[in-house]
């Protein structure tokens, strides 16, 4: 392969990436819900965790609840039917809307990133995440937002 044919190719290949890995990024199912906003807090139902999965019946292991009445987003993250945590999607360095990658939440500012209970895996930010409450009353959760 000469050097015209190696530029060419490797153009080829980086404009293929280019292109696809946002459709192969978006073929993963994050779910986002907007939930009830009420006086202290929202409230959403357990069936939003649920989905088929090649005909069986599973559950999604995390969900973002996006409100208008939210400035940030907020990561639920479902460990069982009786655990769950609610995470701000804000990053604690300096601020930037967090991203959802699977059991990891990742700052596009400056590279932070969190884990699915909202602790510092890798800085610069050097603080946990904002957690909230959550309450599982029957089949809703109630996460409170008293201290948003
Ligand atoms: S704002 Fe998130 S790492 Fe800087």
């Amino acid at each position: 392969m000469n050097r015209r044919d190696f530029i060419m190719n490797g153009c080829a290949a980086c404009l293929s990436i280019t292109v696809l890995s946002p459709l192969l990024t978006s073929c993963k199912t994050t779910r986002y819900i907007s939930g009830t906003m009420g006086n202290d807090g929202l409230t959403i139902s357990k069936d939003e965790f649920k989905q088929i999965k090649k005909g069986n019946a599973a559950y999604r292991s995390f969900l973002i609840v996006r409100n208008d009445a939210l400035q940030y987003p907020i990561y639920v993250r479902r460990f069982s039917d009786t655990e769950y945590t609610a995470l701000w999607m804000r990053c604690s360095h300096q601020g930037a809307e967090l991203q959802a990658s699977g059991e990891y939440l990742q700052c596009p500012a400056h590279g932070s990133e969190f884990n699915n209970k909202g602790a510092v895996t890798n800085g610069p930010a050097d603080k946990n995440l904002r957690t909230f409450p959550v309450t599982v009353n029957d089949n809703e959760l109630f996460i409170d937002l008293r201290k948003a």
